[in-house]
């Protein structure tokens, strides 16, 4: 049956083997940890940490790390079995080509485009939020959010006629109001309250350029740059863990999980043990990145032995910080800050808040980020790029996705079309929901990369494996089952949404994919 057809592991490593003609191998193990820890450690720490306090774990956030984790070892354990044994460009989808067939691996490739491209989306955007703190908030909101989101501002001496609970948050002469606050005020103070809308975000499309740019001159030059950016980004993540830590208010620990009777949490994953669960599916986010090193593994100099090290390796360097930065960010500011004024750019907005003397470090923090989203947003076109690379050399997407600039060697249509369609999800969409998206692809793909194992160790049981995921059967069934309940626990816009995504999918596939593709008799 067609639509089962696999790609033969021979021809898989044959085509790993043939260098000559295809991508440089330019890569060491060094520079893959440095690549997986630029691809992990940007929105999802210094933004989604903020929100997942916010909307679901309190300062439990930290637990929620931890379960989103483990999720992630279990995933990341398959993913190195596969990455050495198979070390070409697609990652995930490659696997699925030589596990469970063509079809399934169509629908894995379709689902990395949610994970790489809306990644990169996601994070743009969050690259825009940071900027404009950087330059104190002179971007028009009109122009740095999407059209589907507004704000609601009082400002100067109108703040004094507003009930006083509320206007004791405002911050630097500015209130911030919820639409749930909206509603309850009286009508003259609705005409006191401003609000804007987004058009579109200007600055998240610039930064996508820029990278798009970089791309195409050469993947050994952005590993460099790329390495510069992971120092610069973790040596701020510990000057904060290391300042911070003097600055927690034990006070803001207690609860350590929301309350079951706080307004605006009344479902099962907002508050409480759920709401760890709830907060693990969002800073899920956090983790994607650790698998986009074996998008490389067609550009490593030793795969076998490096694609493990720089896999696993910058999976545990980020889990530790995640960790402690959490636990401080939590400490410093009180969860409740994250839900409107803190909302933004919420690590600066908890150094300038609550660590007085430490505003240099604010502005430190924000530059770092700043080069930090880039690192991330590089790896994820990176990603995306080569995914594509192997789908179109496998006849499933059209030639122009690996046709290879002459002189640079890198795939600089497909990066160029990349970025005209994460440029659109940029530039109109709003992060939350490009986020959400990016995760349910991510863990759709961990799903079944961890189920391939299962069948690859049935199908090919004497094929070489210079890294064994240890404990098989358990680890895999266990990175399915906690990414599953990830899945679950994402809300039912962002599923319905990625339902549609998926369907969408299988059309181009019947309509396109299946007549052309490489294996076709
Ligand atoms: N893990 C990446 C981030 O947090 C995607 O930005």
């Amino acid at each position: 049956m067609s639509l089962l057809r696999k790609k033969s592991l021979a021809s898989l490593l044959a085509q790993a083997g043939d260098s000559e003609k295809g991508l440089k191998r330019t890569l060491g193990a060094g520079n893959l940890v440095a690549l997986g820890v630029g691809a992990i450690i940007g929105a999802g720490l210094f933004v989604r940490t903020a929100a997942a306090s916010a909307e679901a774990a309190g300062p439990a956030v930290t637990l929620s790390f931890l379960v989103a984790a483990v999720g992630c070892v279990f995933a990341g354990l398959c993913y190195a079995e596969f990455a050495a044994m198979i070390p070409i460009a697609g990652s995930a989808y490659t696997y699925a080509y030589a596990t469970l067939g063509e079809l399934v691996a169509w629908i894995i490739g379709w689902a990395l485009i949610m994970e790489y491209a809306l990644g990169a989306a996601t994070v743009s955007i969050a690259w825009s939020e940071y900027l404009n703190q950087l330059l104190g908030g002179s971007i028009p909101y009109e122009w740095s959010h999407s059209p589907f989101e507004h704000i609601n501002q009082v400002t100067g001496t109108a703040i004094s006629q507003f009930p006083a609970d509320l206007a004791s948050m405002a911050k630097e002469n500015v209130l911030l109001i919820n639409d749930r606050q909206l509603a309850g005020l009286t009508g003259d103070l609705h005409g006191l309250v401003h609000t804007s809308h987004g058009i579109m975000n200007l600055p998240a499309l610039l930064i996508l350029l820029l990278i798009s740019l970089l791309l195409i001159k050469g993947t050994a030059e952005s590993a460099f740059v790329n390495a510069i950016i992971v120092f610069i980004k973790v040596s701020i993540v510990l000057v904060f863990i290391a300042v911070g830590w003097h600055f927690i208010n034990p006070a803001n620990h207690t609860p350590y999980t929301i309350p079951a009777d706080a307004p605006g949490h009344e479902g099962f994953f907002k508050h409480g043990i759920g709401g760890i669960l709830g907060g693990a599916a969002i800073v899920f986010f956090a983790f994607i990145g650790f698998d986009a090193v074996s998008t490389a593994a067609q550009e490593a100099k030793n795969p076998k032995r490096d694609m493990p090290i720089g896999i696993l390796g910058s999976l545990v360097v980020c889990t530790v910080l995640y960790v402690l930065f959490s636990y401080v960010l939590t400490g410093v500011a009180n969860w409740k800050d994250f839900e409107l004024a803190g909302k933004e750019a919420s690590v600066s907005y908890a150094i300038k808040t609550y660590m007085t003397g430490f505003k240099w470090l604010a502005t430190a923090v924000n530059v770092a980020i700043l080069a930090g989203f880039s690192s991330v947003i590089l790896v994820m076109l990176l990603g995306q790029s080569r995914v594509f690379y192997t789908m179109s050399t496998d006849g499933l997407l059209p030639k122009i996705f690996s046709d290879l600039h002459p002189r640079f060697r890198t795939p600089y249509k497909s990066n160029m079309l990349l970025f005209l369609f994460v440029g659109l999800f940029a530039a109109f969409v709003p992060g939350s929901v490009a986020g959400d998206l990016t995760s349910f692809g991510t863990l759709f793909a961990f799903v079944l990369v961890s189920a391939g194992v299962l069948v690859m160790r049935k199908s090919n049981p004497q094929a070489e494996r210079p890294f064994r995921t240890p404990l098989v059967p358990v680890v895999p069934i266990l990175g399915v089952i906690v990414c599953l309940g990830m899945i679950i626990a994402l809300d039912i816009n962002t599923l319905t949404a990625a339902f549609v995504w998926m369907i969408i999918g299988l059309v181009v596939y019947f309509a396109y994919g299946r007549g052309h593709s490489k294996l076709k008799a």
